[in-house]
């Protein structure tokens, strides 16, 4: 697919809009939630305002004047992306109509059963896992995704559900989790979505618990360590019992990554190698199973202690956190979690991989993932109304 970014009207406006974003970015912490910060709709509200209404009057015009032509070649993008198939006859006819219509084609697709497959299988490659083995269900992640897509709930609850979603016969149903022993109270005050499913906590168990901690950062902040944004804990506080985690004139500085891997790593120690809740694991003064508990590098039973030292308080962006599920919670709140999911929304209509940097034409989609409620399919149907979208393709 090509790609023509300077042939929109007006590009120079949605370029000086995200040049103002980038400013007020970089005074961002990170943390989405904090209205009192300099977000782009406070900032406009503040200075832009007459080139903001200007910007979204120019945006509105774009898109009234779609030939049938853009609309019918967008379609078939949209159809091959969500439904797998190529638009009917019917349908190109109807989006040739209008912006409208081929919106309410886009939002037929979203009941289906092929946007299901579709979307699952999508999700199975992106977590990296699908099927059953050894009473794993091992589809648990991409079922929750598809659950709240298909639902229209906030993908907020990717890292929030306090269930599993089973797939019975094409149908996605909630269940309670294998992780928590199918015992829902447990699951109320632990489980914290994809990050708590069995699946998820047993495929990526590995010493120290660094993976569980690695793949959550990756699917959910689209990262890859060091967490630059948060400063972690202090180098007082990171354990050198078993490794020099708290180094920072080693190469490379393990601290630099290690500072926020560790107090995130040592919350996942209520789980055991097998994706089970199992406290008893956690500290050295209980009895442990080397066949159960999480071990060192070395295959030698690990601990909490190993990671931080006793008695600190694990933080978290600055905020004290005591579980899986109140990290899980706060990553979700976080403002790499929403861009990580405009990025993978933009990239998946593009045809993109999940991980590339998203276009900066489609700013305003990342900036409007909350008023669009993180709602996957309002996200979609953004996107695929977007100027740089309908406008930005040569035909195929
Ligand atoms: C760029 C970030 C980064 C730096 C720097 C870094 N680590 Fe790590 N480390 C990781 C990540 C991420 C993992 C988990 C990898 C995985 O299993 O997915 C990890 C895993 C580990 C593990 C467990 C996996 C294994 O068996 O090796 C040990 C032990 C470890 N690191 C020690 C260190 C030490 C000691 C240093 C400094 C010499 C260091 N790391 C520097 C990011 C880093």
């Amino acid at each position: 697919m090509n790609w023509r970014w300077g042939r929109l009207l007006f590009s120079t406006c949605v370029f000086a809009a995200s040049l103002q974003w980038l400013t007020a970015c970089t005074v961002d912490d990170g943390s989405d939630s904090n209205a009192s910060k300099l977000t782009w709709d406070n900032w406009t509200a503040v200075a832009l305002t007459p080139f903001r209404s200007e910007n979204q009057k120019s945006f509105e015009n774009v898109m009234r004047t779609f030939t049938s032509e853009e609309l019918a070649r967008a379609l078939k993008i949209v159809a091959q992306t969500l439904v797998s198939r190529d638009p009917t006859a019917n349908e190109l006819a109807q989006a040739a109509k209008g912006v409208d219509a081929y919106k309410e084609v886009i939002e037929s697709y979203f009941a289906t059963p092929s946007f299901q497959t579709t979307h699952l299988n999508y999700y199975r490659a992106f977590f990296e896992m699908a099927g059953t083995a050894n009473g794993i269900d091992y589809d648990e992640p991409a079922n929750l995704a598809v659950y709240i897509a298909v639902n229209d709930l906030p993908f907020t609850e990717i890292l929030r559900a306090t269930y599993c979603v089973k797939n019975e016969n094409g149908e996605l149903k909630k269940k309670p989790c294998s992780s928590f022993n199918n015992n829902e109270s447990l699951a109320q005050s632990q489980g914290a979505g994809v990050v708590t499913t069995q699946a998820f906590l047993q495929k990526w168990s590995s010493s120290f618990n660094f993976r569980r901690v690695s793949k959550a950062f990756k699917f959910f902040a689209c990262s890859e360590y060091p967490d630059p944004t948060d400063p972690g804990m202090t180098e007082k506080e990171i354990s050198d019992s078993v490794k020099n985690f708290s180094c920072t004139d080693c190469e490379p500085a393990c601290y630099s990554c290690h500072r926020t891997l560790n107090p995130r790593a040592t919350l996942f120690y209520v789980f055991d190698r097998s994706g089970k809740y199992n406290p008893a694991i956690a500290d050295a003064s209980q009895a442990q199973d080397p066949n159960v508990a999480n071990l060192t590098d070395t295959n030698t039973v690990s601990f909490r202690r190993d990671l931080i030292k006793e008695n600190v308080q694990i933080r978290y962006h600055g905020r004290p956190v005591k579980s899986v599920k109140e990290y899980a919670y706060w990553l979700s709140e976080n403002k790499s979690f929403r861009d990580c999911f405009a990025q993978r929304m933009v990239n998946l209509l593009l045809g993109r991989g999940p991980y590339e940097p998203m276009p900066p034409e489609f700013q305003n989609v990342r900036d409007d993932v909350k008023a669009n409620g993180f709602s996957t399919q309002k996200v979609l149907l953004q996107i695929a109304t977007h100027p740089a979208f309908v406008r930005g393709m040569e035909a195929k």
